[in-house]
């Protein structure tokens, strides 16, 4: 579901690399992308307009159309036999529905009544890094900043960063559709809504709640600062973590370097730190600047970039499948 979309277009890359072992596949998109072909291991499929009778004789349904989609077509899905796994926020916070990072909580999977939801993919970089030293070592506070990229958004505002670029070049006027504003040479606040109560947005509150759900503890006191910023398809996070004992960053360095999910890129000498356009198209969320605080010594810093598209969303979908499987 989402065929066409960004996530749904790596869904499929991440399917045929991984090989996953499909006997047949359909691919779902809205009625204006009816009839485009897409091309899946060697073969040229239609793409089909999504319907309630999209899920006959389907296993697994990887969602990726939207919440209002999800929301209408997921318990069709589920009625029809099928497992969904939803990458939109439509179910996230549902407690009947396992939210899951296969390296931090793959045992929910099992719990599953049908539906289990894939998490924010900010929320995805923050954790995979985040849930070793956790392990480790309870953390009490996460101070994080984000730096999420266009592909966050969709397909359209990829495109519509690719466009303002080249109309910021030429020195014509910007031409604006997806984002509330100019996106190309620019940074703004995240482009989600904002709680008139505590003047938090949406965006950043599913990066609270979720930590909260995934970690299994409330006790973790998160302060979010969501921002969107001129890059095509990596989120980078800036991050710094109260832990309950000391933490010291040769500590924290070893834990990650053994984490699942992540690779330590950290070399102050170059200078050579996470960046988004080393963490594109790659598994792994890199992890660097691991600093201890100046004025504590239970706090460490660190900095993360991570494919949004992959293990933000498609790739971190498959997983949960394979593992659903047992592969
Ligand atoms: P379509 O390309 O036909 O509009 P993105 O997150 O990159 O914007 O992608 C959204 C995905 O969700 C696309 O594949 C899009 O299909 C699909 N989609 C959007 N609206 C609907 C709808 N009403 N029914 C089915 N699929 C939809």
């Amino acid at each position: 579901m989402g065929a066409t979309g960004a996530v749904g277009q790596e869904m499929i890359k991440i399917l045929e690399e991984r090989n996953f072992p499909i006997e047949s596949i359909v691919f779902l998109a809205s009625e204006r992308s009816a009839g485009k072909t897409i091309g899946f291991k060697g073969k040229s499929y239609e793409v089909q307009a999504l319907s309630e009778r999209s899920f006959d004789n389907v296993d697994i349904v990887l969602a990726s159309a939207g919440g209002s989609i999800s929301r209408k077509f997921a318990p069709i899905a589920v009625a029809k036999g099928a497992v969904v796994i939803d990458n939109t926020s439509a179910f996230r916070m549902d407690p009947k529905v396992p939210l899951v990072v296969p390296e931090i909580n793959a045992k929910e999977i099992k719990k599953h009544r049908g539906i289990i939801a894939n998490p924010n993919c900010s929320t995805i970089i923050l954790l995979v890094p985040l849930a070793p030293l956790h392990k480790a070592d309870p953390i009490k506070r996460v101070t994080v900043a984000t730096y999420q990229a266009a592909s966050g958004a969709g397909a359209k505002a990829m495109e519509e960063l690719r466009v303002q670029s080249g109309e910021v070049l030429a020195e014509r006027p910007v031409t604006r559709a997806v984002f509330p504003h100019q996106i190309a040479f620019n940074v703004f606040s995240h482009n989600s809504s904002v709680s008139p109560e505590n003047g938090y947005n949406e965006e950043e509150l599913k990066m609270v709640k979720e930590t909260h759900k995934i970690l299994g503890t409330k006790a973790i006191r998160v302060a979010v600062t969501c921002v969107r910023v001129p890059v095509m398809r990596a989120h980078s996070e800036a991050i710094y973590a109260e832990f309950t004992r000391p933490m010291t960053p040769a500590k924290a360095r070893k834990i990650l370097s053994k984490a699942p999910g992540v690779r330590v890129v950290d070399d102050p000498q170059k200078n050579h730190f996470p960046m988004p356009l080393e963490a594109a198209g790659k598994d792994d969320v890199l992890v660097g600047r691991i600093r201890q605080d100046l004025f504590s010594r239970k706090s460490i810093g660190i900095f993360v970039s991570g494919d949004q598209l992959r293990k933000g969303a498609a790739l971190n979908a498959i997983q949960i499948a394979e593992k659903m499987c047992g592969l």
